[in-house]
C-alpha cells in the first residue's frame, strides 16, 4: 500500500486496534491528564504479537505511561515557562504522554515522534482525548534535524546501540542551541553528561518494573565538552 489514503487507512486500524486492548485512565502523579492505557499489560503484549507478527511492528510501549516519562511530563506542568511559546519536540513519544504536557502547558507547537506506528495511532488517540493539539510523525529522525527549540525524550535509555545513537545526536542537538531533557527511572545507558533538574519517585506496576515505585530523574543533556563530541 502507498500514499496518504493507504496510510489514514492505517491510522484507522491502529486506533480501532488501540482502543480496543485499552481504557482511558489517569496518570498517575501526572493530573489533568488520561491516556489509553493497558490496565494488565501481558494480554496486549500477546495480542500485539499477533498483530505484529502479521505487520513486523514493535512491542507495545505505547499502551502504559514509562515512569521516566511521567516525571518529564509532571516536571513540564510544574515548568511551564520551559516550553511555553517554543516549538517541542517529544521523542521517543510512545503514548505521547509528555507531548500532551507540553501543549497543556503551552508550548507554541508540538511535534510527537515515534518509530512505531501503533504508537503514533496512541499519540493522536491520547492527544484528543485530552482536548490538544499534537502533530504526530513515525520516523526516525534520529541525527536528523529536530525542528523544535526543547527536544523531550521520556525512558529511552533502555537499550545500547540505541542509547548511544541517541545521545550522540541529542547532545548535539544541545551544542546547536536547542534545550534537550529527559526523564530517567535509572535505565543502564543513560548519558552522563547531563544535569539534573528534578528527581521523583514515581508510582509504578510490579508487572511493568518489578517495584511500586521508581526513583526518576529529570536531566538536562548538555554539549559535549569538544574533544569528546570529536569521537
Ligand atoms: C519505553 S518507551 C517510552 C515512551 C514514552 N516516552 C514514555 O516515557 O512513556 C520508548 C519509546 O521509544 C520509541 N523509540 C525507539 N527507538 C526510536 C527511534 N529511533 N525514534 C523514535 N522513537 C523511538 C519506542 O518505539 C518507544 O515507544
Amino acid at each position: 500500500m502507498t500514499g496518504a489514503a493507504s496510510t489514514l487507512e492505517g491510522m484507522e486500524e491502529r486506533a480501532a486496534f488501540v482502543r480496543a486492548h485499552t481504557a482511558l485512565e489517569p496518570v498517575p502523579m501526572v493530573d489533568g491528564i488520561r491516556l489509553y492505557t493497558a490496565s494488565e499489560v501481558v494480554p496486549i503484549w500477546h495480542a500485539t504479537e499477533d498483530w505484529l507478527s502479521e505487520r513486523g511492528l514493535g512491542v507495545p510501549f505505547w499502551c502504559v505511561p514509562w515512569a521516566g516519562g511521567q516525571a518529564l511530563a509532571r516536571f513540564v506542568l510544574e515548568h511551564p515557562e520551559i516550553v511555553r511559546g517554543r516549538r517541542v519536540l517529544d521523542f521517543g513519544a510512545g503514548s505521547g504522554l509528555i507531548a500532551i504536557a507540553a501543549a497543556k502547558a503551552g508550548a507554541a507547537g508540538v511535534r510527537a515522534v515515534d518509530v512505531d506506528p501503533l504508537a503514533v495511532a496512541a499519540c493522536a488517540l491520547n492527544a484528543a482525548a485530552n482536548d490538544v493539539v499534537v502533530e504526530v510523525a513515525c520516523e526516525d529522525i534520529v541525527d536528523g534535524d529536530p525542528k523544535a527549540d526543547v527536544v523531550l525524550a521520556g525512558d529511552v535509555w533502555y537499550e545500547l546501540a540505541a542509547s548511544a545513537r541517541f545521545a550522540r545526536w541529542l547532545h548535539a542537538v544541545s551544542q546547536r542551541g536547542a534545550r534537550v531533557l529527559t526523564g530517567d527511572p535509572g535505565r543502564r545507558y543513560v548519558p552522563s553528561h547531563a544535569r539534573e533538574l528534578a528527581v521523583y519517585d514515581v508510582p509504578t506496576s510490579i508487572e511493568l518494573e518489578s517495584t511500586r515505585s521508581r526513583r526518576s530523574r529529570v536531566l538536562e543533556i548538555l554539549p559535549l565538552p569538544p574533544r569528546d563530541a570529536a569521537e
